[in-house]
């Protein structure tokens, strides 16, 4: 088969743009049976498990007979019982493959409203039905576990993450991984490292200090990786520190497997490998072989390992940590069986990550929750009649029969399915007639503004859908809303006083128009039942309990790089390869591991909303907060429930200031759903990097005082604990 690679790099890149939770079930000793197969192997078979082809039918390419469509497919070796690896997208549900897949699978809600929810527990079980439906369609590892930080809120991906925040996504990435693999499913962890932005993905050079990386998105990592035990973490295709992420000795050989003994196997990002000798930088599988130059870890790879001791090494290391992987989720023993998913469980979870997911931002004279008897609502814009927005790229999900409405951008054949922004099938309009049945609801496109004012001065509420697309391989070059929709809204709130705005966004937005509105909703891309969710927070029924996993700044200007690296440089291409000469770095030095909070916290700035923020029905009361020293330091307060409704709080305990000197890092939080007038003690513990530095030495705890705040967002600097930690370096 000849296969221009200009092509399918191309097209199959195109394709590509196309509180802690329960640790996974280990099988007995899977080390042991892993060194047992690899001893078996013959010659021949020990370049099987360590590349993976693309099993899709595009531009020549045959899946292998068997493969269920996805992104990968490394074949087993029946001989010895060693399961296919069949590999699909992910992290939000089984992905749709460009609709190449017609089977339909859940979509959840985007990672960052999964991240909204501040919820490990449900972001758990968020992992396992995504699990359950790809094992039922033929899959057993999933490239899920996203846990890259929000450094830049115009990153095209930031959908798909949880948090800006080392503590919040590693603890719900570990969550959702745990999920994942409770189903025998491998899932990964993705894309170590620092990237956090889609602008030459493929080649920009992520430049930071080695304590502010491992304090920051290698924290994370390392959260996640404790507490999910993943499978495979998938390395990036960007740069860092000068290295490319999957031929990074530093980054695969020393802290993975070294400072934190890792036992699973690295694979590379989709044509994310250069060549052979990325096995001897820490690099096992090479994925989707077909984007790169060569399959570098087959034949060359058998060539080199029967010639350089140092390459038969790594290819025996290399094999038992892929076999280890199958053994240790059990994946050979529960392969998958193809079998019906039911659409209503995986709809009745996302709707509660979606509920759980909603931000209340503003809610002026309790404009919300609106009464049953609102007679007259106006419903603008959004394509609220069909559908929710959902982000683009490999992680794209869609429910059998594809999307409710598809807006196309640009392109042809597959790039414009990669290129089409895409609505889940569940009408916001259809929920709310459904709770006000006695009501006149209105509604208008919001293509004319003239119109839709018509329609919002008739009513007695006027609620707005404002929406941004964001999609994997882009970034967005401003935090505005596209479309005119801020002259919409503005238009509508002076018009209506009562105008409420439901914001279907990929991230954080500006709102010119913030001052004149009744009251604001972050909805995100809210997954398969996000319309009725949206109307479960609307009504009341469920309380808004979500709470940012950003900051929303003010403007661009309030940022570590208020121009967007890249943009005026390098042409958006859909592959991100770029063209020859092209290069870029990103300096993350400027802010360091003060990323999101902690750097407006350092800068004295004030953003538009804070990291945590979000409101309720009802109001709490945070007291009693106390930090105990030593090894294991752990905080305690009490929250109650001062309203009239029941409620749900997500209290957050932050450290404010070090013997150093002042900071901003949150060191627990929990969610806590009480009754009026009820209260519950509360006790997290904290995990001691939190509070520490990384040195040469490692993490080191200063001796002296440590203070401690607990809120309800990263705001407030007010001390109300102090705890005295004796020096420590581990
Ligand atoms: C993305 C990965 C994805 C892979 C396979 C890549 O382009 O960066 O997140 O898992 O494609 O679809």
């Amino acid at each position: 088969m000849k296969l221009s690679v200009a092509v399918i790099a191309g097209l199959l890149a195109a394709q590509a743009l196309g509180a802690r939770a329960q640790a996974p079930p280990v099988s007995p000793d899977p080390d042991a049976r892993a060194r047992a197969t690899q001893a078996r192997l013959a010659d021949g078979e020990r370049t099987e498990l360590t590349h993976s082809a693309i099993a899709l039918p595009i531009h020549g390419l045959k899946p292998p007979p068997g493969a269920p469509y996805g992104a990968g497919y490394v074949p087993g070796i029946a001989r010895l019982g060693v399961p296919a690896l069949t590999e699909t997208d992910a992290s939000l549900g089984v992905a749709y493959v460009l609709g190449l897949r017609k089977d339909g699978a859940t979509a959840l809600p985007s990672g960052i409203a999964m991240g909204s929810t501040w919820d490990p527990a449900l972001v758990h079980e968020g992992g396992a039905l995504i699990a359950s439906e790809a094992h039922a369609k033929g899959f057993d590892v999933l490239l899920a576990g996203g846990v890259n930080l929000v450094r830049d809120p115009r990153g095209g991906r930031d959908f798909e993450y949880f948090s800006e925040d080392p503590l919040l996504t590693g603890v719900l990435g570990g969550a959702a991984v745990a999920g994942v693999q409770s189903r025998h499913v491998i899932s990964t962890v993705k894309h170590f490292a620092l990237n956090a932005t889609e602008t030459g993905r493929h080649f920009h050079d992520a430049v930071i200090g080695e304590a502010a990386l491992r304090m920051s998105d290698l924290l994370a990592f390392q959260i996640a990786i404790e507490q999910g035990r993943p499978g495979a973490v998938m390395c990036a295709y960007n740069r860092v520190n000068g290295a490319s992420a999957c031929g990074s000795d530093y980054l695969l050989n020393r802290v993975l497997k070294h400072d934190w003994a890792y036992p699973g196997f690295v694979m590379s990002d989709w044509g994310a490998t250069d060549g052979t000798a990325d096995a001897l930088a820490g690099l096992d599988q090479q994925s989707g072989q077909q984007l790169d130059k060569a399959v570098w870890f087959g034949a060359d790879l058998q060539v080199a390992a029967r010639r350089d001791p140092a390459y038969r090494a790594r290819l025996a290391d290399m094999d038992r940590r892929i076999l280890r992987s199958i053994y240790a989720v059990s994946v050979d023993a529960d392969p998958p069986k193809l079998a019906p998913v039911d659409p209503a469980v995986g709809a009745a979870l996302a709707r509660r990550l979606a509920d759980e997911g909603i931000v209340l931002l503003r809610n002026r004279g309790d404009a919300l929750p609106l009464a049953s008897t609102a007679k007259r609502i106006a419903v603008i814009g959004g394509h609220a009649d069909a559908g929710v927005l959902s982000g683009g790229g490999s992680s794209q999900v869609e429910a059998q029969g594809g999307p409710a409405v598809s807006v196309p951008t640009t392109g042809e054949g597959l790039a414009a399915a990669l290129s089409a922004q895409n609505y889940q099938g569940s009408s916001p309009l259809k929920a709310i007639e459904a709770r006000a049945p006695g009501a006149d609801v209105r509604y208008r496109d919001g293509r004319y503004i003239t119109d839709a004012v018509i329609a919002a001065k008739e009513a007695d509420v006027a609620i707005v859908f404002a929406t941004q697309w964001s999609r994997e391989g882009f970034d967005l070059p401003d935090l505005s809303l596209p479309d005119g929709q801020d002259a919409l809204i503005a238009a509508i709130a002076a018009a209506n006083p009562r105008t409420i705005v439901v914001l279907e966004t990929g991230g954080p937005v500006l709102m010119p128009w913030l001052e004149k509105t009744a009251a604001v909703m972050e909805a995100w891309y809210p997954g398969a039942r996000g319309g009725e969710a949206i109307a479960d927070v609307l009504f009341g029924d469920a309380d808004p309990s979500g709470r940012l996993p950003v900051t929303f700044p003010a403007s661009v200007d309030q940022l570590p790089r208020p121009a967007l690296p890249g943009a005026q440089t390098i042409e958006p291409d859909v592959t991100g390869r770029g063209r020859p000469g092209d290069h870029l770095t990103i300096d993350y030095k400027i802010e360091g591991a003060d990323v999101g909070y902690r750097w407006f916290a350092r800068e004295q700035r004030t953003p538009l909303f804070p990291f945590g923020y979000g409101l309720s029905y009802t109001t709490f009361q945070r007291t009693d907060l106390s930090v105990s020293a030593g090894a294991s330091p752990s905080a305690t307060f009490t929250i109650s429930n001062t309203g009239r409704r029941s409620g749900v709080d997500v209290a957050q305990v932050y450290l404010v200031r070090t013997p150093d000197g002042p900071t901003r890092r949150l060191v627990g939080f929990a969610r806590v759903t009480l009754p009026p007038g009820e209260a519950k003690h509360l006790s997290v513990a904290i995990d001691p990097r939190l509070l520490a530095q990384w040195t040469p030495a490692g993490w080191r705890l200063a001796a002296g005082p440590y203070q401690f705040a607990l809120d309800s967002n990263a705001e407030k600097e007010d001390a109300q604990a102090l705890a005295t930690m004796r020096e420590r370096i581990w």
